[in-house]
C-alpha cells in the first residue's frame, strides 16, 4: 500500500531494510522513553485555532541564515545513507534541493561532501563531529568549506556515543564496501563489526574527542568564518551560551533520543529557550531550531509557534528514503509541507509569521 503519512514510510522501509540497519535508524537509547516522549509531547500539546480568517492565500516559506526556503522544513543530519539506498546521501541532498529546502550533511556519511554538494540544486549545511587530532578536523573544515556548504552545525550532545541496546545485540558494523567516506580515507572510515558492542559506539569513542568545550566553540569560530550552529541543547543556560560565543544559531535536540535517555522532550525544551533567547537579546535573525518526533504538519505549527524557526526531520528521511530512494525522500517531504499548508489553514494563519504562542495549549 500506498504510504499516506510519514509514519507509514517506516513501515514500508522496514519492508526494504536488513535488520541492523533499521535497528540502527529505528532505535534510541536504553528504555527509548525520550525516543517516544519526542512524540508523546507533541501530541499532548493542542492546537486552539483561530476562526473567520482570509486563508484563500497561503505562504508556508521561511527565512533561515541567508536562505528562502519551501517551509520551515530542514533535512536533518543523519549517519549513513546508504545503508538505506545506493546513491545514499546523493539521492537526498536531490531531494531537499527540488523540495526547496536544505540538508545537513551528517559527518558520518557514506558518501564524500564533495559528491553531495555536486549533486545539491540547494544549500547544504555541514554538521560536525571533532575528532580527537584537531588538525583533522581543521581539515575536515577546509573541504566543507570548499565543497560549498553554507554553515557548520556542531553537534554537542554526544561526547560518547548513547547506549543503543539493538545495535549492541546486531553488533552493528558498516557492510563490506561502506564506509565514513568523510574520514581520514577508507580504511579508517570503516566502522567495523566489534565483539560484545556497537561497532559504532567503540569507533566514536576512539575517534571522536569527548573533552569538547564551550572554548572549542572559539576554536571553531577562529578557524571558519562559516556560520556556526550547535546542535543538541535542551536547556535554557546552554542556550544562552551558544548565543554568547557567537553561536548563530542552535537546535533544540535531544539526538532523536539516541543519546541520554529522559531527557527532556524537544518540544517541551523548547518554551524555556525561546524565551531566554529573547530575553538576551537574541536578533531575529538568529536561527533557533528543533528536531525529535516530527512526523505531522500539526508539530511543525506546534513548534514554530513556540519560538522554532523551522524543524530539522531525520528517521522519515531516511525511510522515504529506504522505501523509494530521492523519489521516496521528496514524497515525504512534500507530504510534510502539504499537511503544514493544511494545518496553517485551518488554524487561521496563512503565514508563519502568524503562528504565534497562544495558538498552542
Ligand atoms: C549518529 O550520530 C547516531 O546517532 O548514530
Amino acid at each position: 500500500m500506498e504510504p499516506v503519512n510519514l509514519s507509514e514510510f517506516k513501515a514500508l522501509a522496514r519492508t526494504k531494510m536488513a535488520a541492523m540497519a533499521y535497528d540502527y535508524y529505528a532505535g534510541g537509547a536504553d528504555d527509548e522513553l525520550t525516543l517516544n516522549d519526542n512524540r508523546a509531547a507533541f501530541e499532548r500539546l493542542k492546537l486552539a485555532y483561530r476562526v473567520l480568517v482570509d486563508v484563500r492565500s497561503r505562504d508556508t516559506s521561511v527565512h533561515l541564515l541567508g536562505h528562502r526556503l519551501s517551509s520551515p522544513v530542514i533535512v536533518a543530519p543523519t549517519a549513513f545513507h546508504q545503508l538505506a539506498d545506493e546513491q545514499g546521501e546523493v539521492a537526498t541532498v536531490r531531494a531537499a534541493g527540488s523540495a526547496g529546502t536544505l540538508m545537513v550533511l551528517s559527518t558520518l556519511s557514506n558518501r564524500p561532501v564533495e559528491e553531495v554538494t555536486r549533486a545539491a540544486t540547494g544549500p547544504v549545511w555541514f554538521q560536525l563531529y571533532v575528532y580527537r587530532d584537531r588538525g583533522s578536523s581543521e581539515a575536515l573544515i577546509r573541504r566543507v568549506e570548499a565543497a560549498g556548504c553554507t554553515a557548520i552545525m556542531l553537534t554537542v550532545d554526544a561526547p560518547i556515543l548513547g547506549h543503543r541496546e539493538q545495535d549492541v545485540r546486531n553488533r552493528f558494523h558498516l557492510p563490506e564496501g561502506l564506509a565514513a567516506a568523510n574520514l581520514y580515507g577508507d580504511e579508517e572510515g570503516k566502522v567495523a563489526r566489534r565483539a560484545g558492542d556497537s561497532g559504532l559506539a567503540a569507533w566514536v569513542g576512539e575517534t571522536l574527542d569527548p573533552g569538547l568545550t564551550w572554548k572549542d566553540v572559539e576554536w571553531l569560530r577562529g578557524v571558519t568564518d562559516l556560520p556556526v550552529l550547535i546542535k543538541g541543547i535542551v536547556r535554557p543556560d546552554d542556550a544562552a551560551r551558544a548565543l554568547e560565543h557567537g553561536a548563530s544559531g542552535l537546535v533544540v535536540s535531544n539526538h532523536g533520543g539516541r543519546q541520554l535517555d529522559t531527557a527532556p522532550a524537544t518540544i517541551e525544551a523548547l518554551p524555556a529557550i525561546a524565551e531566554e533567547l529573547e530575553l538576551r537579546g537574541a536578533g531575529d535573525d538568529f536561527a533557533l531550531l528543533l528536531d525529535g518526533g516530527v512526523r505531522r504538519g500539526t508539530d511543525v505549527v506546534k513548534a514554530v509557534a513556540l519560538g522554532a524557526k523551522a524543524v530539522l526531520i531525520g528517521r522519515p528521511v531516511l525511510w522515504g528514503l529506504a522505501a523509494e530512494g530521492q523519489r521516496g525522500v521528496e514524497t515525504v517531504l512534500a507530504m510534510l509541507n502539504a499537511e503544514i499548508d493544511t494545518a496553517m489553514a485551518l488554524c487561521g494563519a496563512p503565514t508563519v509569521v502568524e503562528l504565534s504562542r497562544d495558538l498552542v495549549i
